[in-house]
């Protein structure tokens, strides 16, 4: 039976590295936010290749996606970082608890600048404003992981 189990185990571990964020063996909180940080990536892949014209564009999607980053952004985000939690698998930098106000504005921002692009393709704005919404959205993302995360 033991050995079963630790198949399966195995089995669903390759299965969560294969996914398109490897977070394998994450609990927790630490789980928690890299959960919201993957929902968060998969509604920017979303909007960006409407926005290349990889993907038909659709303002309707754009604006959904839109809010779903935005909910994510502001406290809901800083509070999937109580102080001090760099359980292993987290990529997460100390120095988001040295520098809290930088890090809290950027999960702001990121809530800001998502409303702003959510609203722009609700009014269906044209194609070139609501690139540039988004590419603040993104400009967000890298700032805060060129600060705050640290790639393992
Ligand atoms: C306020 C800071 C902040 C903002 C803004 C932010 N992130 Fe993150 N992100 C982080 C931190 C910190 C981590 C590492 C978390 C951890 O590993 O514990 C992370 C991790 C990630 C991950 C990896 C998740 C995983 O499974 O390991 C993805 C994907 C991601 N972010 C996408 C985005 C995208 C896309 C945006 C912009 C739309 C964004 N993030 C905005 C701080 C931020």
């Amino acid at each position: 039976m033991k050995r079963i189990h630790a198949a399966l185990v195995l089995g669903a571990g390759v299965l969560a590295a294969g996914a398109a964020w490897a977070h394998g063996g994450a609990t927790g909180i630490v789980k928690e936010r890299m959960d919201a940080m993957s929902d968060i990536g998969r509604n920017v892949k979303s909007i960006g290749q409407m926005i290349k014209g990889v993907a038909p564009y659709d303002p309707v999607k754009i604006a959904n996606a839109g809010g779903a980053i935005a909910v994510h952004g502001g406290e809901a985000l800083t509070e999937l970082f109580p102080e001090g939690s760099l359980q292993s698998p987290s990529e997460a930098s100390p120095a988001i608890w040295t520098d809290w106000t930088k890090f809290s504005d950027l999960a702001a921002n990121l809530q800001t600048s998502a409303l702003a692009l959510k609203t722009l393709a609700d009014q269906n704005a044209d194609r070139k404003t609501v690139a540039g919404a988004f590419g603040k959205v993104a400009a967000t993302c890298k700032s805060c992981h060129e600060a705050f995360r640290i790639k393992k």
